[in-house]
């Protein structure tokens, strides 16, 4: 399957390390602006294919993933439509909020697909087709995927897409409160990261709902329930709950 990704910065970059290392590279494409960005990928990858001319790179693609700004989605299909006039390619788009009639597939990924560790949400199709299912097999070679109706897009980028940096928050508070305990910022930062590698494990290994799993690591009357009410009282859930309905448009 030959791929062209128009677009190679944060997420459309973040994609092509992803796919490179899951060893897609020599059925690559990539484009951008400018020879900067290209060259730091055909550093990185010299078997990748480059190119700034988009209507170019995208002949005798099967699939093109438009990773541009939102703004520039529409030029940029304008630019490729009559180079895909005779193609079966599948148009996919990462671009928040953006709607073209030309687009197969919307989808919704978030930047840790570069590590093979992303969350990608994925329109539900109006006809599941074998095509569709290559474009959500090829999100799963970086992460895990979910489809989901239209109406639950903006949700999922909540969720995973600008969840990553809400998580950021997380860690950076966790950070500096580690450090006015009198732990070393680095040090802080590895255990928070650990922390969280082990409470993710211990969810996913055991199915449990988050509550149960703070039942069994926290002693009546001990600190953890003490720290859990101090939090609590601070305005921590409701806290959570606020950025992700900030953008809530209903
Ligand atoms: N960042 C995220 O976490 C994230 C998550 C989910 C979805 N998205 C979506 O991903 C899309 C891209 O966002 P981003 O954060 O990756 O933006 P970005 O870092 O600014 O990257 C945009 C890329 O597009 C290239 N570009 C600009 N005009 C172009 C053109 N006419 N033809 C080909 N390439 C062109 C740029 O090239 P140069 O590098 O040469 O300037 C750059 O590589 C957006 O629609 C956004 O909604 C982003």
């Amino acid at each position: 399957m030959k791929i062209t990704v128009i677009g190679s910065g944060n997420m459309g970059g973040a994609l092509v390390h992803g796919w490179c290392k899951a060893g897609l590279v020599s059925q690559l494409t990539i484009t951008a602006r400018t020879q900067t960005t290209l060259e730091r990928f055909r550093s990185l990858y010299p078997e990748i294919n480059t190119a700034t001319d988009n209507a170019q790179a995208v002949r005798g693609a099967d699939v093109v993933i438009i990773a541009v700004k939102p703004w520039l989605v529409d030029e940029v299909i304008d630019q490729i439509k009559l180079s895909l006039r005779d193609s079966n390619a599948l148009l996919v788009s990462v671009a928040a909020g953006v709607r073209n009639a030309r687009i197969n597939v919307y989808t919704m990924p978030n930047i840790a697909v570069q590590y093979g560790a992303g969350m990608t949400y994925v329109e539900e199709p109006e006809r599941h087709t074998e095509q569709y299912q290559k474009v959500v097999d090829l999100f799963s070679l970086v992460g895990k995927t979910q489809i989901v109706p239209h109406k639950l897009m903006d949700a999922g980028m909540q969720i995973s897409g600008c969840g990553i940096a809400y998580v950021m928050r997380y860690v950076r508070a966790m950070m500096e409160g580690g450090v006015e305990l009198g732990l070393c910022p680095e040090d802080a930062k590895q255990a928070v990261l650990q922390t969280m590698k082990g409470a993710v494990a211990l969810l996913e290994e055991s199915g449990k709902h988050p509550e149960d799993a703070i039942d069994s690591v926290t002693t009546p009357g001990g600190y953890t329930i003490r720290g859990l009410n101090a939090m609590e009282e601070a305005g921590f859930t409701n806290a959570v709950l606020a950025g992700l309905k900030a953008n809530n448009k209903e």
